[in-house]
């Protein structure tokens, strides 16, 4: 494997970790992507990616199933994302290029692997937009009740299974964000700085509104309900809240000094949420009984709402948690274009759909593909349960991220490695066993979702992308010469 070539053909074949660095300076050299980001940037592209409609809407399903306890249920989801935010330090400071999972997958575990993470990855980004934006949607009726007393009608506001029929705001978000994103990313990145800026502003403004105004200690009471059972089940929803320190590694290519950067902003963005986590929960169930925020679309605005009694400022929230979860959309939606980009490049995915346009620099054709996918999921799913879908794919991801670590340390024991997760195979191991535990706690239907999926995902990588793969199409010259 050294000197850039590879161990084998098939689906096992591996790509050099030095290769893939190679292809990157070369790319950068062609007019790729520039080094340009730094710690502060990719520390708040984190955080973007990482607050949103889990915080903001989803904690009302963990608090249905953990009551006030949920505060362990987001302590617990932390650890398991502590564990796997290591692995994804280590390599993404070894191997910073774009892809983030992906390519990792690619140097470790080779093709067939990279792939199946790759599709994978499309739950945890692609359709996590679509959940991220019916989210939207919800705090937009929130907002709009709150602050003029009006609301959309349920037909176009909400899927069917929540009694309507459509849900045309998540749409519309979905489409906008996807214009935003074809104008090219210096525009996307200095709009996400605003928006981290408004969402950290926001969510401090309802800590401490909720503390003063409407904190009571009988509204702990009964702290867990549903014992330890419903906390791990908690965790396993609330996870969602925690998914996007990892788009970080998605920006690899674009970081300035990604060996140290990298490991900062990974790390460093997932401790700064946990922190502010930790602190809402508290904050929004000793506002107002766990029954009445569990019913809510819009948990954190009906605490300060009916828990406060402050309607100005339940409006204020709502509107500044439509601005939080825009900057979760555009993120997110930016790594899963990246990721798609990534597989292109790499023949495992069609070339042409990811032609850049020479214009903005963006892909745009890759992009609006996407666009009219994911708002078309977000018209007609239900939360609930792509949020489930959601975090069994991601979960997977950090799994096969564990596991990667692990692999290249033995196989690969002299590669550099600017950041190393502590105590090897332990802490990875903790890591896997972590999310195990929460994959097992996600109901049957979100496995069989989740199966069902990968076995398209198998069809179309037998079908097309072995034989399209540039890494097989190379090793097969090879062998011919
Ligand atoms: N963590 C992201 C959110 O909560 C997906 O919106």
């Amino acid at each position: 494997m050294a000197g850039g070539r590879n161990t084998t053909t098939g689906p096992w074949a591996v790509k050099d970790h030095t290769r893939l660095v190679k292809e990157t300076q070369s790319g950068v050299e062609e007019g790729g992507l520039k080094r340009a980001v730094g710690a502060v940037d990719l520390t708040a592209l984190g955080i973007g990616a990482v607050i949103g409609t889990g915080i903001f809407v989803v904690i009302g399903e963990g608090i249905g199933d953990a009551g006030p306890a949920v505060i362990l249920s987001f302590a617990l989801a932390a650890l398991t994302c502590l564990f796997s935010a290591l692995s994804y330090a280590e390599l993404s400071s070894s191997i910073p290029v774009s892809g983030s999972a992906y390519t990792y997958a690619y140097a470790t575990l080779g093709e067939l692997v990279a792939w199946i993470i790759g599709w994978d990855l499309i739950l945890e980004y692609g359709v996590s937009v679509a959940a991220v934006a019916v989210g939207w949607g919800g705090n937009l009726n929130e907002f709009l009740q709150n602050a003029f007393g009006y609301e959309l009608p349920k037909s176009i506001s909400t899927a069917r299974e929540d009694g309507g029929i459509l849900n045309l705001p998540a749409v519309a978000i979905v489409i906008a964000v996807m214009f935003l994103l074809t104008r090219g990313v210096r525009e996307t990145a200095r709009v996400n700085l605003i928006m981290v800026g408004i969402k950290l502003a926001i969510l401090a403004f309802f800590i401490v509104v909720a503390f003063v105004a409407a904190f009571n200690l009988d509204n702990l009471k009964p702290f867990a309900p549903q014992g330890f059972d419903g906390v791990v089940t908690a965790a396993s929803v609330i996870f969602f809240a925690y998914i996007g320190f990892d788009a970080v590694s998605t920006g690899a290519e674009e970081a300035k000094r990604p060996s140290r950067d990298l490991p900062i902003a990974i790390v460093g963005s997932l401790v700064i949420c946990t922190v502010i986590y930790i602190l809402v929960s508290i904050a929004a169930v000793g506002s107002l009984d766990a029954a009445a925020l569990a019913e809510s679309d819009a948990p954190l605005a009906q605490a300060l709402d009916e828990g406060a009694g402050i309607s100005w400022a339940a409006s204020l929230l709502a509107f500044g948690a439509l601005i939080a979860i825009t900057s979760v959309l555009l993120t997110v939606f930016y790594g899963q274009t990246r990721i798609f980009f990534a597989m292109a490049r790499d023949g495992l995915m069609p070339r042409g759909i990811a032609k850049v346009d020479p214009r903005t620099g963006t892909p745009v054709l890759l992009t609006f593909g996407m666009g009219i996918a994911i708002a078309t999921l977000a018209a007609i799913a239900p939360l609930n349960q792509i949020v489930k879908l959601v975090n069994i794919g991601t979960l997977f991801a950090f799994f096969l991220v564990n596991v990667g670590v692990i692999i290249l340390r033995s196989t690969h024991p002299e590669m550099e490695r600017p950041f190393r997760v502590p105590f090897v195979p332990v802490f990875p191991i903790i890591g896997c066993c972590l999310i195990l535990y929460l994959m097992y706690k996600l109901p049957g239907e979100t496995w069989w979702r989740f199966v069902i999926w990968l076995v398209i995902g198998l069809v179309i990588y037998f079908v097309y992308g072995r034989k399209h793969s540039l890494l097989q199409l190379a090793a097969q010259r090879g062998e011919r010469e």
